[in-house]
């Protein structure tokens, strides 16, 4: 028995021995570190524990209180306890060197291996260039979180940046959320706690490259699927570092809606500067401005960023500007999804852009609509623009079910003479293709820009629709289903020639100009009213006058006219002129609607030139200085011409007249006085009497007032000064002056016979008392001629508006912008603001 004794206990000390070194925790563990690794590794007591108490680190006979393993050393320790996890803790310190070539652009290893099972920490050091930003890309993608705050599984990654001996806590994070990349400009300190169970034996990043970000820091959140994301701003809950500037980048897929929503913030108190906010919305190539107030964007279709830009704070009171803010990412809800074909294969020098309304306007109000435009699954955006030649399959979806109201279709064409000759005298229809209207998608403005060559006019026909002129100040607005407005677009001043609608008197617009022709849509009427527009274009020889009306009053019926370019007055030495016709057996009564014309001129005179187209007739020159009359009464077609001086400064030309048709001259008076007033219209006749009076006296007027009916070229008085002596003497001189034929056209009698161009001086753009032609092109036999000695036999027959391509081949060249007449970027055509809300205003 005795002998068996210490062999028990020998094996029972074996036992234990044997026990002792597969104890977990209490064995003996070596940490050896390389010198080419550069990091060190702390072994150091847990916060608040008894580690020397209960569980001491020792190697050999020497104990530690915490122990410091450096590069090149190796240390062989143990544990005097069999849970050292729950007394000790590891820190690894590692230094990455990126401001040289050296710069490991590879995964982060968790360094050294073969460390105890301890609650770990991990710190690379990583230097770098201040001016380059290190890019982090995340295995595992990371879900923000509050400094403080614990992760599921307790794996926290701590971003943070150093500079100028200032450190920045960019965020500290947990796995398992969007962040998949973090630039950092700078020193990065980047922490990786690790508890002591963890199986990790990566850290999850890498360094993937050096980039220019010229921040602080971008923060890259990827959006796979339905999720939200909160973040925050660099430091928070403490404040943003001063005057310092942080993006956060979003990758949205375009099937998926992303909203922001700030949870909290606050703003410092700023010396300079504003602490400002501004997203990059898919679809627009520049930044938008947000409020703090205000509510952020939603339903944004697409990937997007927000930047936050601090501010030079108040030294003495500095505040902070924190942002908590949380981004959902939604599948589009109750959206409409409409797919259709837009062909435009038979279209040519076309474009038609669809844009939703909503995003486009930049409002920062919240649960507005958004639509999303695609032309495949996958090139979606709040607009898209197809151009004329092909077939596109297009998709929108919109949050809202009125996709109508939120996505709106514009489209322009280019319709260019290039060869005078080729183009002259033909006929092209400005009418919307059919293949658009068809679409399930508003139209809200065509756009036709027509150009020509300098000997070459447009002319704009409408017999059928028969424009009215939009004057709203007169109540006479535009209230059908559309509108055309015409303007200038060469180089220059804006100019405006006016918005017609259908339902008036005016048959022809020759303008001398190229122009754009903007139909503008009110409503979905106009799909019904299509069939209306037979606006018909012609390129013609160039004529002396900048614009002339041909206008065809019904019998009983009163027509508004008013001097192009309303609103900024009619441009320096413009020359208007309006033909128009009286129906036989009526009177045409003309009426003013003001007294005066209402300009200084720095320059020349302002002149009205009032001409019946009959012999003996009488013709009426009125000078600025000049009262007008308030009405004329005329049997016969005339012409009225106005032109302009150069007006002195913050003054403008701009007016207004009615021609009232009456069946009878009693007819006359009785539609006057409904408008003017009785006193108005006893003015008007007892005018007309004076006029007809002086007239059969044949007498020399004592102070004729011969308005130098001004050639756009030059206003200047003429020689004969003593002409324009204002006749005070004569009290019916304020009126108006009767002009007598002989005396106007004295020097001109011998002239009638001249060829009808040819240049007549200073009444140039008339060539008699009796032409009911705008005198200055060619009569429409002479230039037919013309065109068919030099172009082909086709020339004079009317073709359509698919012809057109047989001259306007050469790409267009972009029209040199005057600002006034280009279609803006998001493709809205630039129509003032006023003359839109007005017509939008009539149609209701
Ligand atoms: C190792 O890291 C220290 C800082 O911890 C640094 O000063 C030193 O240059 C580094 N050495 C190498 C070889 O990277
Ligand atoms: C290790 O981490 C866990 C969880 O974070 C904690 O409860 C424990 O106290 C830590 N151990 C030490 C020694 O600090
Ligand atoms: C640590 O232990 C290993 C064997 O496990 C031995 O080879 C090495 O020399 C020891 N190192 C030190 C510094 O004691
Ligand atoms: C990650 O997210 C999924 C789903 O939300 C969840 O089931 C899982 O537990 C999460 N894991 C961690 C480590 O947070
Ligand atoms: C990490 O652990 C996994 C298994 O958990 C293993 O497949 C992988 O090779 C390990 N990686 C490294 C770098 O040790
Ligand atoms: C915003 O943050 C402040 C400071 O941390 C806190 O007092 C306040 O309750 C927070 N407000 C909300 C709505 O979370
Ligand atoms: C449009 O709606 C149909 C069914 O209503 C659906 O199958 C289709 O995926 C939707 N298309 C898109 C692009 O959302
Ligand atoms: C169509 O759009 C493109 C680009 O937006 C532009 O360059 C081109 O001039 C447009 N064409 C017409 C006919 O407007
Ligand atoms: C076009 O002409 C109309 C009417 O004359 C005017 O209201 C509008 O402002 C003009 N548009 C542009 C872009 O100049
Ligand atoms: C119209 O534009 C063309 C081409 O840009 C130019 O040559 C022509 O002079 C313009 N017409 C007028 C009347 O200015
Ligand atoms: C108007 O548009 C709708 C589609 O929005 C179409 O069904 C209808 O036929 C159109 N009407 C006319 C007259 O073109
Ligand atoms: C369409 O989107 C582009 C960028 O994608 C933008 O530049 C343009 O202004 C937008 N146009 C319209 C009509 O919204």
């Amino acid at each position: 028995m005795a002998a068996h004794r210490p062999l028990a206990l020998l094996l029972l000390l074996r036992l234990a021995l044997a026990a002792a070194v597969t104890l977990p925790g209490a064995g003996a563990f070596t940490i050896s570190i390389r010198s080419v690794d550069n990091l060190t590794v702390l072994i150091k007591p847990g916060p608040s524990t008894q580690a020397e108490k209960f569980c001491r680190l020792c190697t050999g006979r020497d104990c530690f209180s915490e122990r410091k393993v450096r590069p090149g050393e190796q240390f062989n320790f143990s544990f005097e306890c069999q849970a050292p996890e729950k007394y000790w803790v590891l820190l690894v310190e590692k230094y990455i060197d990126c401001t040289s070539r050296l710069c490991p652009f590879a995964d982060v290893l968790l360094q050294p291996s073969g460390l105890p099972n301890l609650n770990r920490t991990f710190i690379w050091d990583v230097k770098a260039d201040r001016k380059h930003a290190l890019v982090l890309k995340f295995a595992t993608w990371l879900r923000q979180v509050e400094p403080g705050d614990t992760c599921q599984d307790q794996v926290v990654y701590k971003i943070g940046s150093r500079f100028d001996a200032s450190t920045v806590n960019i965020g500290s994070f947990c796995k398992n959320g969007s962040v998949s990349r973090v630039k950092v400009q700078g020193e990065v300190i980047m922490t990786l706690q690790l508890p002591w169970d963890s199986k990790l034996n990566t850290s999850g990043f890498k360094i993937e490259s050096r980039d220019s970000i010229k921040r602080l820091c971008i923060i890259e959140s990827v959006f796979l699927s339905e999720s939200s994301a909160t973040l925050m701003s660099a430091n928070f809950p403490l404040g943003f570092p001063e005057d310092e500037l942080m993006t956060w980048q979003f990758v949205v897929p375009h099937t998926l809606r992303a909203s922001v929503f700030f949870l909290n913030h606050t703003k410092p108190n700023c010396e300079r500067k504003e602490p400002r906010l501004e997203y990059f919305l898919p679809g627009n190539n520049n930044p938008e401005i947000y409020s703090w107030k205000g509510g952020q964007p939603i339903n944004i279709p697409g990937s997007f960023s927000l930047s936050l830009q601090g501010c030079d704070q108040d030294d003495t009171d500095p505040g902070a500007l924190r942002l908590l803010f949380k981004v959902d990412v939604h599948y589009p809800k109750n959206e409409e999804n409409i797919s259709f074909t837009v062909d435009l294969r038979s279209e040519k020098d076309m474009n038609v852009t669809f844009y939703s309304d909503v995003l486009q306007s930049g409002s920062h109000s919240q649960n507005k609509p958004t639509c999303l435009i695609c032309r495949s699954t996958r090139h979606c955006g709040p607009n898209v623009t197809l151009s004329s030649g092909g077939s596109t399959s297009i998709t929108i979806l919109c949050t809202q079910k009125d996709l109508s109201s939120c996505v709106k279709m514009v489209a322009e064409k280019s319709l260019a003479c290039w060869k005078s000759r080729v183009c002259q005298n033909r006929q092209f229809l400005l009418f919307v293709p059919k293949s658009l209207l068809r679409l399930p998608v508003p139209l809200d403005s065509f756009v036709w820009k027509l150009t020509a060559p300098e000997d070459t006019n447009i002319e704009l026909r409408a017999p059928g629709l028969k424009l009215q002129q939009h004057i709203p100040n007169q109540q006479h607005k535009c209230s059908g289903s559309y509108s055309y407005a015409i303007n200038g677009t060469n180089p220059g001043k804006t100019l405006g020639f006016g918005i017609y609608c259908p339902g008036g008197a005016i048959e022809k617009i020759q303008i001398r100009n190229n122009v754009t022709i903007s139909l503008k849509t009110f409503g979905l009427r106009f799909n019904s009213t299509y069939w209306d527009q037979d606006l018909k274009l012609s390129f013609v020889p160039a004529m002396k006058e900048d614009c002339i009306f041909t206008v065809s009053p019904a019998p009983k019926s009163k027509v508004y006219l008013e001097t192009p370019n309303w609103v900024d007055g009619l441009p320096s030495h413009m020359n208007v002129c309006w033909n128009i016709s009286v129906p036989r057996k009526s009177t045409a009564q003309l009426q003013f609607l003001s007294d005066r014309m209402g300009v200084i001129c720095e320059e020349g005179w302002a002149n009205v030139y009032v001409n019946e187209q009959t012999p003996n007739a009488d013709n009426i020159v009125l000078r600025n200085d000049q009262l007008l009359p308030r009405t004329l009464d005329m049997r016969h077609n005339f012409w009225i011409n106005i032109s302009n001086c150069k007006p002195a400064r913050n003054n403008i030309l701009s007016m207004q007249f009615t021609v009232t048709i009456a069946g009878k001259k009693s007819d006359v008076a009785i539609i006057a006085g409904g408008v003017a007033g009785v006193l108005a219209v006893l003015t008007a006749i007892g005018l007309a009497v004076c006029c007809i009076k002086k007239k059969k006296k044949k007498e020399t007027p004592q102070a004729p007032v011969v308005g130098v009916y001004n050639t756009n070229v030059n206003t200047q008085l003429p020689a004969k000064q003593g002409v324009f002596k204002k006749g005070r003497k004569n009290n019916e001189s304020h009126v108006y002056a009767v002009i007598d034929d002989t005396m106007v056209y004295g020097h001109l009698l011998d002239n009638l016979s001249r060829p009808a161009n040819a240049e007549v001086g200073v009444y140039r753009p008339f060539t008699g008392p009796v032409s009911s032609r705008p005198p200055s092109p060619p009569p429409v036999s002479s230039f037919r001629k013309m065109s068919k000695l030099s172009s082909t036999e086709e020339s004079s027959i009317p073709v359509t508006d698919n012809e057109i391509y047989t001259f306007a081949q050469r790409a267009l060249e972009p029209l040199k912008s005057n600002g006034d007449t280009r279609v803006s970027d998001n493709g809205e055509v630039g129509m003032s603001l006023l003359g839109k809300k007005e017509l939008e205003n009539s149609v209701e």
